[in-house]
């Protein structure tokens, strides 16, 4: 499956992505079984990876579509397409949304779709962007920066109990009830405005002093804001269905995530779908990446890549 993919292109990639480099490249394009005149829809774009490789994939009759929320990452990919710029179509949008896309675009069925979940080391490495718990920055978190709520509103506005429900259900963190404590105790005396201020109240409510795993102590925190603030988990859920609906057949779907919240979406609706015939699993278990890989981008190392094919 992997044979078919060309190795200069990846060679090339850490170029086209600037600062971000696309996790496991040749199993997504081998995974997508790409055909040069098929029609294409990679839902999240980023500064353009995986597009590139997509669309170099293809000749002029095939169609590659460009979705991000981010309106900044979607104009960076453009610079990083300009040479296919013949075979795509750029749209700022949720990928939840993909259907409509599809209706205006007068697209009917695709050949595959590509979902690679999360952020960019783009956005990650942007301290203004406020992902990141290692850099200062503003609370914001949001990956579509015209959306209302940032981490900031849901950090200083929300209840301890439901502060507490999203470090639970988004983060699985064992503390969430001493942070969400943590927080509304300290927003009481001013607003909680950056990421070291709430790293700094994360720190300290957590019961031990020194973090126990590989982890910093307020990764878990941190992605459950970002999960909530983007609303990252409905948005896989609707796109699933979309997705699945969208898929001509033998089109295929390819999705990667990075923690298991993702991935057990994922594994249990491809699951579901496979066992009343809609969808054929092309491999039972997700692939992960390769240690060399891992290696090369460590950041690749919780990735794990499903496909599925439209039966
Ligand atoms: C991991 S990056 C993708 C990197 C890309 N595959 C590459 O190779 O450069 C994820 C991207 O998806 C976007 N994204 C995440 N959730 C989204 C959603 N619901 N709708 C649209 N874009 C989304 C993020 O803004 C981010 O740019």
């Amino acid at each position: 499956m992997i044979g078919q993919f060309n190795d200069r292109v990846v060679e090339r990639m850490e170029d086209i992505s600037n600062q971000h480099i696309s996790v496991m490249p040749r199993e997504v394009i081998a995974g997508l079984n790409i055909k040069k005149d098929g029609i294409y829809a990679d839902g999240t774009l980023g500064l353009g990876g995986h597009s590139k490789l997509i669309a170099s994939q293809l000749d002029e009759k095939g169609r590659l579509i460009c979705v991000d929320k981010d309106l900044n990452s979607l104009e960076r990919a453009k610079e990083n397409l300009k040479d296919h710029l013949n075979k795509c179509v750029f749209i700022n949008e949720d990928f939840r949304n993909m259907d409509k896309v599809f209706e205006k675009l007068k697209i009917h069925e695709l050949d595959g779709i590509l979902l690679d979940l999360g952020i960019s080391s783009f956005q990650l490495n942007n301290p203004e962007r406020g992902f990141s718990l290692r850099m200062q920055g503003p609370l914001d978190m949001r990956m579509d920066q015209s959306n209302q709520i940032s981490a900031y509103d849901l950090i200083n506005s929300l209840s301890e109990k439901e502060l507490s429900q999203i470090f639970k259900d988004y983060g699985e963190e064992r503390w969430h009830q001493r942070i969400a404590k943590g927080v509304v105790q300290n927003r009481s005396r001013k607003p909680i405005e950056t990421t070291d201020e709430l790293t700094e109240i994360i720190l300290q409510s957590l019961p031990y002093k020194k973090a126990k795993d590989r982890i910093h102590p307020a990764t878990r925190t941190f992605q459950a804001l970002r999960i909530a603030v983007n609303r990252e988990l409905e948005a896989l859920e609707v796109a699933l269905d979309n997705g699945i609906k969208a898929l001509k057949m033998g089109g295929r779907f390819v999705i990667i995530s990075f923690h298991s919240l993702e991935d057990r979406i994922v594994k249990h609706r491809f699951k579901k779908l496979a066992k009343v015939g809609t969808v054929k699993l092309i491999v039972k278990k997700p692939l992960r990446p390769s240690e060399d890989e891992i290696r090369n981008n460590p950041r690749s190392r919780s990735a794990r890549l499903r496909i599925v094919e439209r039966v």
